[in-house]
């Protein structure tokens, strides 16, 4: 068990620099057990989810090697082993050798995946799609057990448009027979990430970052390199954290069209800016006015970005309302909140928040990955001292986390209670 201590109060100023993009990173882990050959991966985050998935790939019989942030990874001598519960429920990611596994084995049996509790999170139009491309799902004792004979190119329809399924049906799809069309597929930047390693594999995808995706299938996947894009989530966490109480804090290493619907959201409440395409130097803020959040696929505000988003808005002056439409319940930090002092009313999906209301550090827990994360900005902003239990969480997503606050000027403390 971890904890966070953290003091408040303290102004930050200096530079944090992004990492790369863990819901990048976790898909092109797993994709990389496609290539026929050796893959290099760099601007890999050192999260507690980069280790999860290597032990999976070992398990698989897979080499890794992991300096820095650079892993290169050879499973040209794969072999299709059950993936165990231990390590399948750590992280939601896992979902990603079902694709991939298909893919270059035609079979797979792993246990359900993990993650954070943060809604139903069902993989239906994972598995109804493999289905679509000729594959058998059978569940059993918490386990998918998924086979195909021989995958065939087809078109599928997402009812949603699911960041998990389109990078998991585009792994599936790359060595199919034929041509695969994926419609009303996601648009977000980890795709088009997924689907360039892919392509400098050899494979031939086309439309990645559009709402169509064509895969035309091919045998072999060959020797490839690919760069983690930065981390848009990362980098907006510390965005609204600089909001609050930075001061020329510079946040470097971002693609500025990733942070659009939060960079537009941050000036109409009156932060301060300078907006580089690589770089944001926030310069303070006079005071916060209140205004309304609505999470939606890209290039809509990110649903990550929602529970630190809330945070920002106990300090505007008068009434915000934040809704959440992509998960059921991420509202996992709204007592802690409370009980610091916000004035925060959940109905349903929706949060009505008044402000300004001071917060004052507590005892809090991190429920999952983005409520730690908000917890983590409620106490730097808060009077006293804040500790945070269950900071695991927080360590999914977050790489060098206290390390990189520290170093602008923020006191906080990751403490081991085992
Ligand atoms: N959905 C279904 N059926 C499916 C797939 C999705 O009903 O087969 C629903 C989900 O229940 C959810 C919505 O569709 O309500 C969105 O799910 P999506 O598939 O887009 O998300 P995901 O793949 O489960 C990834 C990230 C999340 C991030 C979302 C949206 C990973 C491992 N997870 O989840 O990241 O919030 O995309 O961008 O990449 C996080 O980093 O804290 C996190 C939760």
């Amino acid at each position: 068990m971890k904890q966070i201590k953290i003091q408040g109060g303290y102004t930050l100023s200096g530079s944090i620099a992004i990492s790369g993009m863990k819901n990048a990173a976790v898909a092109l882990i797993p994709a990389s057990i496609l290539c026929d050959e050796e893959v290099t991966i760099s601007n890999v985050p050192n999260i507690s989810d980069k280790h999860a998935l290597i032990d999976i790939i070992k398990l698989l019989n897979g080499q890794v090697n992991d300096q820095d942030s650079v892993l290169t990874i050879n499973t040209s001598n794969i072999l299709n082993q059950t993936i165990k519960e231990e390590l399948a429920s750590k992280l939601r990611a896992s979902y990603y050798f079902m694709g991939a596994l298909l893919g270059r084995k035609k079979h797979v049996e792993i246990y359900f995946p993990g993650g954070c509790n943060i809604g139903n999170r069902k993989i239906d139009f994972h598995l109804k799609g493999f289905q679509l491309l000729g594959a058998t799902v059978e569940e059993k004792d918490d386990k998918y057990i998924i086979h195909a004979e021989e995958l065939k190119g087809t078109t599928i329809r997402l009812d949603f448009a699911s960041v998990g399924a389109t990078i998991n049906l585009m792994l599936a799809a790359v060595k199919a027979k034929g041509q695969t069309i994926i419609e009303n597929a996601a648009k977000e930047p980890e795709i088009i990430n997924v689907a360039d390693f892919l392509n400098n594999m050899g494979a031939k995808i086309t439309g990645a970052g559009t709402n169509t995706i064509t895969i035309t299938g091919v045998e072999y996947l060959h020797k490839a390199t690919i760069q983690v894009l930065p981390d848009r989530i990362e980098a907006g966490t510390y965005l609204i954290l600089g909001s609050l109480i930075g001061k020329e804090l510079k946040i470097t290493n971002i693609v500025r069209k990733h942070l659009d619907a939060l960079l537009t959201k941050l000036t109409s409440a009156g932060v301060e800016m300078d907006i580089l395409e690589n770089e944001i130097t926030i310069h303070g803020h006079q005071d916060l006015k209140a205004i309304n959040v609505k999470t939606l696929v890209y290039p809509g505000f990110v649903t990550d970005w929602g529970q630190p988003m809330s945070v920002l808005l106990t300090q505007c002056h008068g009434t915000s309302i934040f809704e959440e439409t992509i998960y059921e319940n991420r509202m996992g930090h709204v007592p802690y909140l409370n009980k610091m002092g916000a004035n925060m009313k959940v109905k349903n999906q929706t949060i009505e928040i008044q402000g300004p209301t001071p917060l004052k550090g507590q005892d809090v827990v991190a429920s999952d990955l983005r409520a730690g994360a908000s917890l983590v900005i409620a106490g730097l902003i808060s009077e006293g001292s804040t500790t945070i239990q269950d900071a695991e969480h927080i360590l999914r997503g977050y790489e060098r986390i206290v390390e990189k606050l520290t170093n602008v000027g923020a006191k906080l403390e990751l403490i081991d209670i085992n």
